[in-house]
């Protein structure tokens, strides 16, 4: 059997899982619950720096696919970065999730606020501005059509 596990901080990578489990008719699972380890995985995990949050307590041998659900896309480090750090061998999918600022950490709002500083002194263009944006008042690139492209694990 296949399930769905996800790990999300601010709630955009769990409303992908959540729409691509029940799409599928697959069980979905946050990676805190207490979920059967010998299933078959899609692992949803949301991007913080090079490491897919969550990604590392999953058995890699029950692995499916793996989905990356971030701000930008490519970030910075590049995706090559992102599956060598997070050891990633099956099919790597990416998609555009939000920040909520609510649900963010005293020390997660400092970060952006810095990240903002130096992006705003080296200049913001059109590929930078929406990013600034969204890490200083928050924002969404949510779009749930970035699933149509994991469908084909499904057929
Ligand atoms: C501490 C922290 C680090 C992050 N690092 C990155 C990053 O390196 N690149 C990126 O594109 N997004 C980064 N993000 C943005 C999240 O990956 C993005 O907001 C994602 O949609 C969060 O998913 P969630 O809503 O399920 O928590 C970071 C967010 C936080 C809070």
């Amino acid at each position: 059997m296949t399930i769905v596990v996800y790990s999300s901080h601010t709630g955009s990578t769990r409303k992908y899982a959540e729409i691509f489990a029940s799409r599928n008719g697959f069980s979905c699972y946050s990676n805190k619950d207490d979920y059967d380890p010998d299933e078959m995985i899609i692992y949803f995990g949301w991007l913080n720096g090079p490491r897919i949050d969550g990604l590392s307590s999953v058995n890699k041998q029950r692995l499916i696919a793996v989905v990356s659900v971030s701000l930008s896309d490519p970030p910075s480090f590049g995706w090559n970065k992102v599956k060598d750090t997070n050891g990633i061998v099956v099919p790597f999918y990416h998609l555009l999730g939000w920040i909520d600022r609510s649900k963010l950490h005293i020390h997660e709002k400092l970060f952006f606020y810095v990240l903002c500083a130096i992006m705003k002194l080296r200049g913001l263009d059109n590929h930078t501005k929406p990013l600034f944006d969204a890490m200083m008042e928050g924002g969404s690139f949510f779009d749930e059509k970035g699933l149509d492209q994991i469908q084909s694990l499904c057929n």
